[in-house]
């Protein structure tokens, strides 16, 4: 039997984190919703062509933190330090009868040398990554193959280069398509010095998409939004800023600024390039503090500094409280089903409609989310290619 002979959708999930936890949570909260249910408080699209959310299967996880590994998925995602709120809780939670799997630690946490210059694995106690002289990293190719996965969803952390790479070399090895969620720029743009992973993907006949997922509505939507609107009616931005904080794993890694610089280029271009004076913006976007105590819940502030009729300012003040890490469950459920859609119909490389919709830092960005939105609804319905 061809992977893609059924409905069911079979995915892997690199990093167990927050967002996976959600991801996890929320096939087990929508598995009853039906094809005509156009209407879903959190869902942007029910039914993707005809998927519905319950179509989709987490065959295999990997993760580093000792609390999750060697656990079935629907109990690891419970484990410390994750965090996101259980929208299920654990005793009603299925088995999902797949593994989480130790992943090669990589880059994937931040690493310091030891008195000899020997580089060691370093969580500054935030979680405890396994120990490689006890646990045997597992093959991935081998893992993705074993459970038939169709799809890998890249849910790492800010800063993992290299890892980022090890996992999306595993999926072309393994023929599975990509959902790159995290701003290291595999799908959207070759970095300098890097492969041409487009052109790989293409070669192996497979979709990817990507980069750095956008929250349903986050902080990115927003603030380009507010700037469009300012540009759309005449008010000159001259500064703007993007605030936010948070108390989970996300927010934790995000304090070292040396992994975060992809992360603000990331944020910054999805605003500046809604204005086509953007180069000449102040901005500032970023991830600001981390605050345990707030857990998952993320804060944001927005503020934007304009000019408008008769040289007059003009300042829009803005804030927005959510719960992290669900805000972007919604959107790669969607992804997932809209990756398959590609499969089913042999299209291969970068999906551009569903990757400037859906990713703050896509190849094509769309000067409006609205057209955006249109490229993904012809997508669907088989009028756009990709
Ligand atoms: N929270 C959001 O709404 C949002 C939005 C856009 C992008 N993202 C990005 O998605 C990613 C995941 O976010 P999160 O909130 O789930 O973070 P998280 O810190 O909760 O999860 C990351 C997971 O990756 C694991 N990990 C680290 N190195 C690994 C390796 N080498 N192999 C396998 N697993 C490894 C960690 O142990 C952790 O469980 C982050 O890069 C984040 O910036 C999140």
């Amino acid at each position: 039997m061809s992977k893609t002979d059924n409905r069911e959708i079979r995915v892997a999930i690199a990093g167990l984190g927050n967002v996976a936890a959600a991801i996890v949570m929320g096939i087990e909260y929508y598995k009853n919703v039906k094809q005509e249910e156009k209407y879903q408080a959190g869902l942007i699209n029910a039914s993707v062509g005809g998927y519905l959310p319950s179509d989709i299967k987490i065959v295999a996880a990997f993760d580093i933190a000792t609390t999750k590994i060697g656990k079935d998925i629907s109990e690891a995602i419970y484990a410390e330090p994750n965090m996101c709120h259980p929208i299920i809780l654990p005793e009603n939670m299925p088995k999902s009868n797949a593994l989480c799997y130790p992943g090669p630690i990589s880059d994937g946490c931040y690493q310091t040398k030891d008195s000899k210059g020997k580089i060691i694995f370093d969580t500054y106690n935030y979680f405890k990554a396994y120990n490689e002289k006890d646990v045997k990293p597992s093959n991935i190719t081998q893992v993705l193959l074993d459970n038939k996965a169709q799809i890998l969803v890249n849910l790492l952390p800010v800063g993992s280069y290299q890892a980022s790479r090890i996992y999306a070399q595993a999926a072309l090895d393994a023929n599975c398509a990509l959902i790159n969620g995290i701003p290291e720029f595999i799908v959207s743009e070759q970095v300098e010095g890097d492969r041409d992973w487009v052109a790989e993907f293409i070669k192996k006949g497979l979709p990817c998409a990507g980069d750095d997922i956008k929250s349903q509505v986050g902080a990115t939507i927003i603030h380009r939004t507010l700037a469009k609107l300012f540009l759309d009616r005449g008010v000159i931005v001259n500064d703007t800023y993007q605030l936010n904080i948070g108390g989970n794993g996300d927010f934790y890694n995000m304090k070292s600024e040396e992994r975060l610089t992809t992360k603000r280029k990331s944020k910054t271009s999805a605003v500046t390039s809604v204005l086509p004076y953007g180069d000449k913006v102040g901005c500032r976007i970023g991830p600001s503090d981390y605050v345990p105590f707030l857990g998952d819940k993320k804060i944001c502030y927005i503020r934007i500094n304009g000019t408008t009729f008769g040289g007059l300012p003009l300042v829009c003040d803005m804030k927005l409280r959510v719960e992290d890490s669900p805000n972007s469950a919604g959107l790669i459920i969607d992804l997932i089903r809209q990756t398959r859609l590609a499969i089913d119909r042999g299209i291969v490389g970068r999906l551009d409609s569903i990757s400037s919709f859906s990713f703050k830092h896509p190849h094509i960005q769309p000067s409006s989310d609205f057209e955006a939105k249109k490229w993904v609804q012809e997508y669907i319905e088989g009028k756009r290619e990709r």
